[in-house]
């Protein structure tokens, strides 16, 4: 059975073993060998990216094998062949796909009609590979995630969606505060809370970003205008400033805690720049990470040696 990663969910049975496999790699577990070596990954952008794009495309060149990039341009998907013929064509050809898109529906669509496993590379609900590199930088910084408080600040989006899952599934204390209207998924938000409470974790969102920030270990934010809300810019930059993370807020949470954000970065908007360029940033940490966990991520589902 092909393994999927569309959600965090879908990591819950192997997040300890990929988070370890990523220590190893960044160690140079392999780094002589080819674990997956003549495997081929398609990588369908439908919109921007630095991080994913590149860390996949070194990823796969470091592992032995070969990713292709394709945009919106290059396929006949942007010209409305639809995204299940898509799936059917690149499964006979590559071994697995990585597709950031704009409609979690598409995403679906894309998972259920390839035959290759499918790895969600951020869509309008979630983006799984960057909440596994934070998870990782959490470790670096601060050993463990049992028992360990993060506070995200700011819009309740994708990023904030997985965050909230991987938290919960990794014995967290995860406090979300956006403003009204800006939650993160309902649905998800019962799910984790039911995680939270088999791995021994607590879940909580409030609106209050100073509140949320007290004590703890790790303070998030992510972008306020995520990619195709750019219409929307003006109104969402008002009603959030309250949520910056800044030296005030800084001072709020522990002493030793981290200030993170999954990138790109608007200084003097979700984050001060005193913040992201001072000590307690652990951004490019993060950057980094997303190399090291989806080298482990592509063996998991690609195959190969672990
Ligand atoms: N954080 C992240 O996914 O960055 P990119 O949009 O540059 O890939
Ligand atoms: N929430 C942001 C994340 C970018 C990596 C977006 O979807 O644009």
């Amino acid at each position: 059975m092909k393994r999927d990663v569309i959600s965090m969910l879908d990591l819950e049975d192997v997040l300890p073993e990929v988070l370890q496999l990523a220590k190893d790699l960044k160690k140079g577990k392999y780094a002589n060998e080819q674990p997956l070596r003549g495997k081929k990954l398609a990588m369908i952008f439908e919109k921007s990216s630095t991080r994913t794009r590149v860390s996949f495309e070194v990823g796969m060149l470091e592992l032995g094998g070969h990713a292709l990039n394709l945009s919106m341009k290059d396929l006949q998907l942007g010209r409305g062949e639809t995204v299940a013929d898509t799936a059917k064509v690149l499964s006979r050809y590559v071994d697995g796909i990585m597709y950031r898109a704009y409609q979690h529906e598409m995403m679906l669509d894309l998972a259920k009609n390839a035959s290759v496993p499918v790895i969600n590379a951020l869509d309008n609900f979630e983006h799984p590979c960057q909440i596994l590199a934070d998870l990782l930088t959490v470790i670096e910084y601060k050993k463990q995630l049992k028992g360990k408080k993060m506070t995200y600040v700011g819009d309740g989006n994708n990023v904030c969606n997985s965050l909230m899952l991987g938290c919960a599934m990794s014995g967290m204390h995860f406090v979300a505060a956006c403003p009204n209207g800006y939650d993160p998924d309902l649905g998800l938000t019962k799910k984790a809370l039911a995680l939270a409470k088999n791995y021994k974790g607590t879940v909580e969102i409030i609106e209050d970003p100073m509140e949320a920030a007290k004590d703890a270990d790790v303070v998030y934010t992510d972008v306020w205008v995520s990619m195709g809300q750019e219409a929307e810019a003006n109104a969402r930059e008002k009603l959030f400033m309250p949520y910056q993370i800044n030296s005030a807020m800084m001072a709020k949470a522990k002493k030793d805690a981290i200030a993170m954000h999954c990138l790109p970065a608007h200084r003097g908007m979700e984050i001060s720049a005193e913040v992201m360029d001072g000590p307690q940033s652990v951004v490019f940490d993060q950057a980094e990470n997303r190399l090291h966990v989806q080298k482990a991520l592509m063996m998991l589902v690609l195959g190969g040696k672990k």
